[in-house]
Protein backbone atom coordinates (compact mmCIF):
# COMPACT_ATOMS: atom_id res chain seq x y z
CA UNK A 1 0.00 0.00 0.00
CA UNK A 2 0.93 3.54 -0.47
CA UNK A 3 -0.03 5.47 2.58
CA UNK A 4 2.52 8.43 2.13
CA UNK A 5 2.84 11.34 -0.29
CA UNK A 6 5.90 14.19 -0.43
CA UNK A 7 5.28 17.21 -1.89
CA UNK A 8 9.09 18.93 -2.34
CA UNK A 9 7.84 22.73 -2.17
CA UNK A 10 11.05 24.65 -1.43
CA UNK A 11 11.57 25.97 -4.80
CA UNK A 12 11.44 29.98 -5.21
CA UNK A 13 8.92 30.34 -7.57
CA UNK A 14 10.67 32.72 -9.75
CA UNK A 15 8.73 32.33 -13.26
CA UNK A 16 6.14 34.13 -11.15
CA UNK A 17 7.65 37.48 -9.33
CA UNK A 18 6.84 39.63 -8.07
CA UNK A 19 3.53 37.51 -6.95
CA UNK A 20 5.76 34.85 -4.93
CA UNK A 21 8.15 37.17 -3.23
CA UNK A 22 6.32 37.00 0.02
CA UNK A 23 3.73 34.04 -0.99
CA UNK A 24 5.01 30.24 -1.97
CA UNK A 25 3.81 29.54 -5.72
CA UNK A 26 2.13 26.80 -4.38
CA UNK A 27 -0.65 28.66 -2.44
CA UNK A 28 -1.48 30.83 -5.80
CA UNK A 29 -5.40 30.15 -6.99
CA UNK A 30 -6.24 28.46 -9.42
CA UNK A 31 -9.39 29.81 -9.77
CA UNK A 32 -10.37 29.43 -5.93
CA UNK A 33 -8.37 26.42 -4.80
CA UNK A 34 -4.29 26.71 -3.97
CA UNK A 35 -2.41 24.73 -6.55
CA UNK A 36 -1.21 22.37 -3.63
CA UNK A 37 -4.52 21.20 -2.75
CA UNK A 38 -5.35 20.21 -6.24
CA UNK A 39 -2.24 17.77 -5.19
CA UNK A 40 -3.29 16.83 -2.04
CA UNK A 41 -6.71 15.83 -3.32
CA UNK A 42 -5.40 14.07 -6.09
CA UNK A 43 -3.25 12.11 -3.84
CA UNK A 44 -6.28 11.65 -1.31
CA UNK A 45 -8.46 10.26 -4.13
CA UNK A 46 -5.42 7.74 -4.40
CA UNK A 47 -5.95 6.20 -0.91
CA UNK A 48 -2.71 7.97 0.55
CA UNK A 49 -3.28 9.88 3.75
CA UNK A 50 -0.34 11.22 5.54
CA UNK A 51 1.44 13.77 3.71
CA UNK A 52 5.05 15.23 3.62
CA UNK A 53 5.94 18.70 2.76
CA UNK A 54 9.79 19.93 2.00
CA UNK A 55 9.54 23.55 2.68
CA UNK A 56 11.87 26.59 2.73
CA UNK A 57 11.83 30.15 4.10
CA UNK A 58 8.76 32.34 3.40
CA UNK A 59 6.36 29.06 2.94
CA UNK A 60 4.53 29.22 6.10
CA UNK A 61 1.14 29.74 4.06
CA UNK A 62 1.12 26.25 2.87
CA UNK A 63 1.64 25.21 6.83
CA UNK A 64 -1.20 27.31 7.62
CA UNK A 65 -3.44 26.69 4.53
CA UNK A 66 -3.28 22.96 5.93
CA UNK A 67 -3.96 24.05 9.50
CA UNK A 68 -7.60 25.14 10.90
CA UNK A 69 -8.16 29.02 11.62
CA UNK A 70 -9.98 29.15 14.69
CA UNK A 71 -10.59 33.24 13.94
CA UNK A 72 -12.10 31.96 10.30
CA UNK A 73 -14.07 29.01 11.70
CA UNK A 74 -15.60 31.52 14.06
CA UNK A 75 -16.28 34.06 12.15
CA UNK A 76 -18.05 32.31 9.15
CA UNK A 77 -19.78 29.57 11.52
CA UNK A 78 -23.74 29.58 10.31
CA UNK A 79 -23.39 31.79 7.45
CA UNK A 80 -23.52 30.94 3.78
CA UNK A 81 -20.11 30.85 3.27
CA UNK A 82 -19.47 27.47 5.55
CA UNK A 83 -19.27 25.60 2.59
CA UNK A 84 -16.66 27.15 0.79
CA UNK A 85 -14.42 25.73 3.44
CA UNK A 86 -15.93 21.85 3.62
CA UNK A 87 -13.05 20.84 1.15
CA UNK A 88 -10.25 22.20 2.94
CA UNK A 89 -11.69 21.24 6.36
CA UNK A 90 -12.20 17.19 4.90
CA UNK A 91 -8.61 16.75 4.05
CA UNK A 92 -7.52 18.74 7.47
CA UNK A 93 -9.86 16.13 9.34
CA UNK A 94 -9.21 12.96 7.51
CA UNK A 95 -5.19 13.29 6.66
CA UNK A 96 -2.13 14.13 8.21
CA UNK A 97 0.38 16.92 7.28
CA UNK A 98 4.41 16.99 8.18
CA UNK A 99 6.71 19.06 7.59
CA UNK A 100 10.62 19.51 7.31
CA UNK A 101 12.78 22.28 5.54
CA UNK A 102 15.26 22.14 2.55
CA UNK A 103 17.55 24.81 3.77
CA UNK A 104 19.56 25.43 0.79
CA UNK A 105 18.20 24.45 -2.78
CA UNK A 106 20.53 21.81 -4.11
CA UNK A 107 17.42 20.40 -6.41
CA UNK A 108 14.93 18.27 -6.45
CA UNK A 109 16.98 15.02 -5.59
CA UNK A 110 17.90 17.10 -2.63
CA UNK A 111 14.54 17.76 -1.35
CA UNK A 112 13.37 14.69 -1.88
CA UNK A 113 15.98 13.14 0.04
CA UNK A 114 15.48 16.17 2.53
CA UNK A 115 12.11 14.55 3.02
CA UNK A 116 13.46 11.25 4.19
CA UNK A 117 12.64 11.16 7.53
CA UNK A 118 8.76 12.05 6.79
CA UNK A 119 8.84 8.85 4.57
CA UNK A 120 10.47 6.36 6.99
CA UNK A 121 11.00 3.40 4.59
CA UNK A 122 7.80 2.11 2.66
CA UNK A 123 7.31 3.30 -0.63
CA UNK A 124 5.98 6.56 -1.28
CA UNK A 125 4.74 8.99 -3.61
CA UNK A 126 6.09 12.09 -4.95
CA UNK A 127 3.59 15.02 -6.45
CA UNK A 128 5.26 18.34 -7.86
CA UNK A 129 1.84 20.76 -6.38
CA UNK A 130 2.96 23.09 -10.44
CA UNK A 131 1.79 19.84 -12.31
CA UNK A 132 -2.04 19.81 -12.13
CA UNK A 133 -3.67 16.98 -13.60
CA UNK A 134 -6.99 16.34 -14.24
CA UNK A 135 -9.10 13.58 -15.44
CA UNK A 136 -12.67 12.92 -17.09
CA UNK A 137 -15.29 12.57 -14.26
CA UNK A 138 -15.54 8.98 -12.82
CA UNK A 139 -11.94 7.94 -14.08
CA UNK A 140 -9.18 7.50 -11.84
CA UNK A 141 -6.77 10.37 -10.52
CA UNK A 142 -3.18 10.07 -12.10
CA UNK A 143 -1.47 9.53 -8.69
CA UNK A 144 -4.57 6.19 -8.59
CA UNK A 145 -3.70 4.90 -11.85
CA UNK A 146 -0.15 4.71 -10.68
CA UNK A 147 -0.58 3.23 -7.35
CA UNK A 148 -2.76 0.39 -9.00
CA UNK A 149 0.42 -0.22 -10.97
CA UNK A 150 2.40 -0.01 -8.30
CA UNK A 151 0.71 -3.03 -6.12
CA UNK A 152 1.10 -4.79 -9.79
CA UNK A 153 4.72 -4.40 -10.29
CA UNK A 154 6.15 -3.13 -6.66
CA UNK A 155 9.06 -0.53 -8.17
CA UNK A 156 9.34 2.85 -8.52
CA UNK A 157 7.43 4.40 -11.52
CA UNK A 158 7.30 7.81 -13.11
CA UNK A 159 4.61 9.60 -14.68
CA UNK A 160 5.55 10.21 -18.70
CA UNK A 161 3.86 12.40 -21.46
CA UNK A 162 5.06 12.96 -24.99
CA UNK A 163 5.72 16.70 -25.50
CA UNK A 164 7.05 18.59 -29.05
CA UNK A 165 10.82 17.64 -29.98
CA UNK A 166 11.54 20.97 -29.34
CA UNK A 167 10.18 21.18 -25.58
CA UNK A 168 12.65 18.40 -24.20
CA UNK A 169 14.73 21.03 -22.80
CA UNK A 170 12.35 21.01 -19.86
CA UNK A 171 11.81 17.77 -18.73
CA UNK A 172 13.91 14.20 -17.78
CA UNK A 173 13.77 12.25 -20.80
CA UNK A 174 13.38 8.47 -20.62
CA UNK A 175 14.06 6.01 -23.02
CA UNK A 176 12.44 2.44 -22.66
CA UNK A 177 11.29 -1.07 -23.48
CA UNK A 178 7.79 -0.99 -24.04
CA UNK A 179 6.11 -3.44 -21.65
CA UNK A 180 2.06 -2.58 -23.08
CA UNK A 181 0.20 -0.27 -24.42
CA UNK A 182 1.35 3.47 -22.34
CA UNK A 183 4.00 1.28 -19.93
CA UNK A 184 7.44 1.25 -20.39
CA UNK A 185 10.49 0.09 -18.49
CA UNK A 186 13.35 2.74 -18.50
CA UNK A 187 16.58 2.01 -20.00
CA UNK A 188 17.90 5.82 -20.09
CA UNK A 189 16.93 8.72 -19.03
CA UNK A 190 18.48 11.99 -19.39
CA UNK A 191 17.85 15.47 -17.64
CA UNK A 192 16.38 18.21 -19.56
CA UNK A 193 18.05 16.95 -22.87
CA UNK A 194 18.47 19.58 -26.11
CA UNK A 195 16.48 17.89 -28.90
CA UNK A 196 19.30 16.00 -30.90
CA UNK A 197 20.53 14.06 -27.48
CA UNK A 198 16.82 13.51 -26.51
CA UNK A 199 16.46 9.48 -25.97
CA UNK A 200 12.59 10.01 -26.76
CA UNK A 201 9.68 12.40 -26.87
CA UNK A 202 8.59 11.13 -23.60
CA UNK A 203 9.02 13.66 -20.35
CA UNK A 204 8.39 13.04 -17.03
CA UNK A 205 6.28 15.13 -15.27
CA UNK A 206 5.47 15.50 -11.58
CA UNK A 207 4.27 11.83 -9.85
CA UNK A 208 6.74 9.52 -9.09
CA UNK A 209 5.75 6.65 -7.03
CA UNK A 210 9.37 5.58 -5.49
CA UNK A 211 10.98 2.89 -3.70
CA UNK A 212 12.78 3.69 -0.53
CA UNK A 213 16.01 2.63 -1.73
CA UNK A 214 15.89 5.33 -3.72
CA UNK A 215 17.29 7.33 -0.92
CA UNK A 216 20.41 6.06 -0.73
CA UNK A 217 20.65 6.20 -4.48
CA UNK A 218 19.99 9.82 -3.44
CA UNK A 219 22.72 9.70 -1.25
CA UNK A 220 25.54 8.65 -3.58
CA UNK A 221 24.09 11.02 -6.35
CA UNK A 222 26.88 13.79 -7.41
CA UNK A 223 25.43 16.90 -8.33
CA UNK A 224 24.43 16.42 -12.03
CA UNK A 225 22.76 19.07 -14.82
CA UNK A 226 22.79 22.86 -13.30
CA UNK A 227 24.83 21.57 -10.19
CA UNK A 228 21.91 20.14 -8.54
CA UNK A 229 21.33 16.70 -7.06
CA UNK A 230 18.52 15.52 -9.71
CA UNK A 231 15.89 12.32 -9.24
CA UNK A 232 16.59 11.55 -12.77
CA UNK A 233 20.10 10.18 -12.03
CA UNK A 234 18.97 8.15 -9.07
CA UNK A 235 16.57 7.04 -10.84
CA UNK A 236 18.53 5.81 -13.34
CA UNK A 237 20.76 3.89 -11.08
CA UNK A 238 17.66 2.44 -10.16
CA UNK A 239 16.69 1.01 -13.21
CA UNK A 240 19.77 -0.24 -14.07
CA UNK A 241 20.33 -2.12 -10.72
CA UNK A 242 16.37 -3.56 -10.96
CA UNK A 243 13.38 -2.19 -12.42
CA UNK A 244 11.33 1.60 -12.98
CA UNK A 245 8.53 1.95 -14.72
CA UNK A 246 7.39 4.87 -16.96
CA UNK A 247 3.32 5.07 -17.25
CA UNK A 248 1.64 7.19 -19.91
CA UNK A 249 -0.80 8.08 -17.51
CA UNK A 250 -5.05 8.95 -18.80
CA UNK A 251 -5.86 12.67 -18.16
CA UNK A 252 -4.80 16.06 -19.14
CA UNK A 253 -1.39 17.97 -17.44
CA UNK A 254 -0.76 21.90 -17.04
CA UNK A 255 2.40 22.82 -16.14
CA UNK A 256 1.31 25.77 -13.68
CA UNK A 257 4.92 26.44 -13.16
CA UNK A 258 5.09 28.74 -16.20
CA UNK A 259 2.79 31.79 -16.57
CA UNK A 260 0.97 30.05 -19.94
CA UNK A 261 -0.05 26.79 -18.41
CA UNK A 262 -1.33 28.16 -15.35
CA UNK A 263 -3.63 30.33 -17.33
CA UNK A 264 -4.67 27.19 -19.00
CA UNK A 265 -5.28 25.62 -15.97
CA UNK A 266 -7.09 28.50 -14.73
CA UNK A 267 -9.78 29.06 -17.52
CA UNK A 268 -9.66 24.87 -18.03
CA UNK A 269 -10.78 24.82 -14.56
CA UNK A 270 -13.24 27.32 -14.59
CA UNK A 271 -15.18 26.51 -17.56
CA UNK A 272 -15.29 22.59 -16.65
CA UNK A 273 -15.07 22.37 -12.84
CA UNK A 274 -15.77 25.50 -11.00
CA UNK A 275 -18.99 26.46 -13.20
CA UNK A 276 -20.38 23.06 -13.37
CA UNK A 277 -20.24 23.21 -8.93
CA UNK A 278 -21.98 26.53 -9.39
P1 LIG B 1 11.18 24.09 -10.38
O1 LIG B 1 12.56 24.46 -10.72
O2 LIG B 1 10.20 23.89 -11.46
O3 LIG B 1 10.50 25.13 -9.38
O4 LIG B 1 11.23 22.80 -9.45
P2 LIG B 1 10.97 26.54 -8.83
O5 LIG B 1 12.44 26.58 -8.64
O6 LIG B 1 10.11 26.78 -7.64
O7 LIG B 1 10.44 27.53 -9.97
P3 LIG B 1 11.16 28.65 -10.86
O8 LIG B 1 11.84 27.91 -11.96
O9 LIG B 1 12.09 29.43 -9.97
O10 LIG B 1 9.99 29.48 -11.35
C1 LIG B 1 10.28 21.75 -9.51
C2 LIG B 1 9.72 21.43 -8.14
O11 LIG B 1 10.75 20.99 -7.26
C3 LIG B 1 10.78 21.77 -6.07
C4 LIG B 1 10.05 23.06 -6.43
O12 LIG B 1 9.43 23.60 -5.27
C5 LIG B 1 9.05 22.61 -7.47
O13 LIG B 1 7.86 22.09 -6.87
N1 LIG B 1 12.18 21.96 -5.67
C6 LIG B 1 13.14 22.20 -6.60
C7 LIG B 1 12.52 21.90 -4.33
O14 LIG B 1 11.66 21.68 -3.44
N2 LIG B 1 13.83 22.08 -3.97
C8 LIG B 1 14.81 22.32 -4.89
O15 LIG B 1 15.99 22.46 -4.50
C9 LIG B 1 14.45 22.39 -6.24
Amino acid sequence: MIRKCLFPVAGYGTRFLPATKAMPKEILPVVNKPLVQYGVEEASAAGISEFGFVTGRGKRAIEDHFDISFELEHQIAGSGKESLLTSIRDLIHNNTFAFTRQNEMKGLGHAILTGRNLMSDNPFAVILADDLCVVDEGEDSVLAQMVKLYNQFRCSIVAIMEVPEDQTHKYGVIAGESMKDGLYRVTDMVEKPAPKDAPSNLAIIGRYILTPDIFELLENTEPGKNGEIQITDALLAQAKAGCVLAYQFRGRRFDCGSIDGFVEATNYIYENVYKNNQ
